[in-house]
């Protein structure tokens, strides 16, 4: 493990912060991206007081900003010698419709094409390592969804949580897509429910949406901990090595919904990355 390099997005707080932190503890190199540098030292100063590696730091990027995301992978490229793992982690709940700074709709933006620009842009990193894993935090919350692929970014009726459900699911379809095209080159890709987890997830809707979401993290929700085994297990385990193309639940392979399977859908929602990016893999 000493010579692994991890990355993990979202990676200030909730499950991507413990997710890290347990990185840390297998003596890997660990780089947290985040958004917020005062944020960002207090987190890696504790993660590296707590797992005892110095080797622990971070990068900043507004992940819902395509420029952020092709200067992170810039610095990224320049700077790492490979990437063995990479968590895209990031993820949020909007609420209210709200545009990116590139004017796409911010849940699409930042938890669907985020995953897929930082992806593209890291993979000959990747590839240059010798058995490298790609991790996306999805949800089963894309259960009973689909995506609107003639409208994505919700024009026409916007719903917060439907589109949180389609970017979920657009997750999955990427891991999908992507695995197919990884076959046989070492790198694999699976993605993950972490289970419902008591983080400040939703808290940035603020009223009574984070105060409701705040009372049913205390009824009903995990721990950031148990919410971050599924990703450290694929980020880190033997036990997965070489398994790729997968949708795990509690470290365990698990049936996504059957839209998740719908290969038309995910060739469609994959040119439609690649044009909302202007990035082709
Ligand atoms: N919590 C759950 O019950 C649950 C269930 C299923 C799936 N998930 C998924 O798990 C993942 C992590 O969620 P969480 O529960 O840990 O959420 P969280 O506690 O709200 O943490 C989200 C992290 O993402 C960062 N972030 C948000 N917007 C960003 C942006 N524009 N650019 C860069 N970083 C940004 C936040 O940064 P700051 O620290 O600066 O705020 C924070 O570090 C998400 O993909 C979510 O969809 C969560």
């Amino acid at each position: 493990m000493t010579e692994k390099v991890f990355l993990v997005s979202g990676a200030t707080d909730g499950i991507g912060r413990v997710t890290a932190m347990e990185l840390a503890q297998t003596g890997g190199q660990v780089i947290l991206i985040g958004r917020d540098r005062a944020k960002a030292e207090r987190v890696v100063g504790r993660i590296k007081r707590d797992s005892g590696n110095d080797r622990v730091g971070f990068e900043l990027a507004d992940l819902s900003s395509q420029s952020d995301i092709r200067a992170l992978a810039g610095r990224l490229n320049d700077s790492l010698p490979h990437l063995d793992v990479l968590v895209n982690n990031v993820g949020a709940w909007f609420h209210r419709r709200r545009l990116s700074v590139d004017g796409i709709e911010m849940t699409f933006a930042l938890n669907h094409l985020g995953y897929f620009l930082l992806t593209g842009l890291l993979l000959e990193k990747l590839r240059q390592a010798p058995r490298a894993r790609i991790v996306n935090v999805s949800s089963m919350a894309h259960r009973g969804s689909q995506i609107d692929l003639d409208d994505p970014q919700g024009t026409g009726r916007y719903s917060g949580w439907r589109a949180y459900q389609a970017s979920k699911l657009a997750n999955i379809h990427f891991t999908f897509r992507l695995a197919e095209m990884l076959d046989g080159s070492g790198v694999s890709t699976n993605c993950l429910h972490p289970g419902f987890v008591a983080s400040k997830f939703a808290h940035n809707n603020g009223g009574w949406l984070k105060w409701a979401m705040i009372l049913a993290q205390q009824l009903a929700a995990i721990s950031e901990k148990k919410g971050a085994r599924t990703s450290v297990h694929l980020a880190a385990s033997e036990a997965v090595a070489g398994v790729s193309g997968k949708y795990f639940d509690k470290c365990e392979i698990a049936e996504s919904s059957a839209q998740s399977h719908d290969k038309e859908a995910r060739e469609r929602l994959w040119r439609l990355s690649e044009d909302l990016t202007d990035f082709g893999y």
